[in-house]
């Protein structure tokens, strides 16, 4: 099958990709430091593009301390030395173009680090111009302002004595959150937004973007009252080049609000990357770190809202998995003995939605959860919270065993290219470890099994170009009750589809609807149609 390459100018050309996010620090080094970078992706290029995929969500790559994995962005206009020059990316964009892969650069407009020029100078004195770029409230340093927590642990607020103020930070300390009631910081964004559609991006990932409207006196911080209209604004001054696609992470976005990020008209974005459906294993009012087991019929309801809530009025995007979440199949499928299985079952049940799909390095192998000690873990989130929740006087196994299932190193494990040392990831010793796994998962050995999950994940995305009832097809969910089975149609005027999925590892009873019977299957994990669905099965059938 020939690759269908997309034109990045014509509009909504994102609806019919597929989009795959690369974790840079994880994904290939080539000088030996253990820590991925930009030459590293460009020697995978031709990896990508066997896999069919139209864009790059890449991660942060720009200058930063690195106290949050790049997500603390020191100069939004130059490339961060451990992963290279400008000279590189720009290299990277123009050989990614030429095999019809568009680049997003991932932007927190949200917050830089405490180490940007910006900041630097707002902490000289209240009178510096850039001191209004953030957000301070005044004090003597006894108490916070409000009692509100950053997301890393400790008080969203942290004070500054020679300044006699508080200063307000979402994330960690080390990520002062802007303020975007100030135009002239706007104006900065923007046109530095503008400094990388000059070098040729196709678009941006904008971090934690329903955050940057925030009123911290009334404690609000997502959806807040201005966010449409700085939406709006930054449509029209950074976004409106022809085709420039815009994916927003949004963790408060509901389909309401979402129709207006992600309408039709261009107006606001492009599309909400939005996490309802990530979060329902977790318990009611508790955070990520509560697990609770999956509800199916849950799961299959949130889908089915957000499916036709958003068909023709809004955008989402599709993903079980990016570099903050544990691994799919070790969450939700199984990663003994139907890893393969479950892992296509699981690409079946959200590539047949209407949405564009992210594929997370490494999620095309079927990639798993690693198993560490508390001393092997880096991700500052998890960290904190071993330290927090002891001090509270959790069990610390009970805390380690939700670290282990929830903790975003799991995705943050080096890229498995090979079964020799290091995966292929490193000549030196990688920042984080690799999975032993990789000895027998990898690219290399998928690349080569035409049955493997990379191949599956490659006629995924082929036949979502193929036929337009993918991106277009209304969506009906059948059997919404069914503990066992994921089952849903997509239809247009011209063309049906059914998708099935069996979502456990016990055989399932499914009776296939009638018009289907004679239906040609477009993609299975398994050979062969018997009456009951085997582990994990899934089929995609289609007719006319
Ligand atoms: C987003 C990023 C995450 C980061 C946070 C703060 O949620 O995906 O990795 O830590 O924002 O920038």
């Amino acid at each position: 099958m020939t690759k269908v390459i997309l034109d990045k100018h014509k509009r909504d050309w994102w609806k019919s990709a597929a989009f795959y996010e690369i974790y840079p620090k994880s994904f290939q080094d080539t000088t030996g430091s253990g820590t991925g970078d930009l030459k590293g992706i460009l020697s995978r290029l031709d990896y990508l593009e066997k896999l069919g995929i139209d864009a790059i969500w890449l991660c942060p790559v720009c200058a930063s301390p690195q106290v949050d994995n790049g997500y603390d962005i020191s100069d939004f206009r130059d490339i961060d030395p451990i992963y290279g020059t400008m000279a590189d990316m720009e290299v990277l964009i123009a050989e990614a173009g030429k095999r019809g892969i568009g680049i997003l650069v991932d932007l927190t407009l949200n917050h830089s680090s405490s180490e940007h020029f910006w900041f630097r100078e707002a902490l000289k004195s209240r009178d510096n111009p850039y001191h209004d770029y953030y957000i301070w409230r005044d004090g003597d340093g006894s108490v916070p302002p409000n009692d509100m927590r950053a997301a890393f642990g400790g008080s969203a607020w942290t004070y500054v004595p020679e300044l006699g103020q508080w200063y307000f930070h979402q994330f960690a300390v080390e990520q002062p959150d802007l303020n975007w009631d100030n135009p002239r910081l706007r104006r900065e964004l923007y046109d530095m937004m503008n400094f990388w559609a000059d070098k040729g991006v196709a678009g941006f990932r904008l971090d934690v973007i329903d955050q940057i409207a925030k009123d911290p006196d009334r404690k609000i911080t997502a959806n807040g009252p201005r966010l449409h209209e700085f939406f709006r604004e930054l449509s029209r001054e950074a976004l409106s080049r022809e085709g420039l696609v815009s994916v927003g992470e949004a963790w408060g976005a509901d389909p309401e609000r979402a129709r207006l990020y992600s309408a039709p008209d261009g107006s606001e974005l492009s599309m909400v990357f939005q996490f309802e459906h990530i979060c329902l294993d977790q318990q009611s009012g508790g955070e990520k770190w509560d697990l609770a087991p999956l509800s199916l019929p849950r799961l299959k309801e949130c889908f089915r809202r957000w499916q036709q809530e958003l068909y023709g009025t809004g955008w989402n995007s599709l993903f079980f998995n990016n570099h903050d979440l544990p691994r799919i199949v070790s969450r939700w499928g199984d990663d003994g003995v139907y890893r393969t299985q479950s892992a296509k079952m699981l690409a079946t049940m959200l590539h047949g939605m209407q949405g564009t799909p992210f594929i997370y390095q490494g999620e095309e192998l079927g990639m798993t959860n690693i198993r560490l000690e508390l001393e092997q873990y880096q991700d500052l989130e998890s960290l904190n919270l071993f330290r927090e929740r002891t001090a509270q006087g959790y069990d610390p196994q009970d805390v380690m065993r939700s670290i282990r299932a929830r903790g975003r190193d799991n995705a943050r494990t080096p890229m498995q290219w090979t079964a020799g040392e290091n995966a292929g990831f490193t000549t030196g010793t990688p920042w984080l470890p690799v999975n032993e796994n990789h000895r027998f998962l990898n690219a290399e050995a998928e690349l080569a099994d035409p049955d493997s999950v990379f191949h599956y994940y490659r006629r995924l995305i082929a036949l979502r170009k193929q036929y337009d009832v993918f991106r277009d097809g209304r969506f009906t969910l059948l059997c919404p009750e069914d503990p066992q089975v994921f089952a849903y149609t997509r239809d247009t005027d011209a063309a049906h589809m059914l998708v099935v999925c069996n979502f456990s590892g016990a055989e399932a009873a499914f009776s296939l609807p009638e018009a289907f019977r004679h239906a040609e299957t477009l993609i299975a994990n398994y050979p062969g149609e018997p009456d009951t669905l085997r582990p994990w099965e899934a089929r995609i059938l289609y007719h006319e």
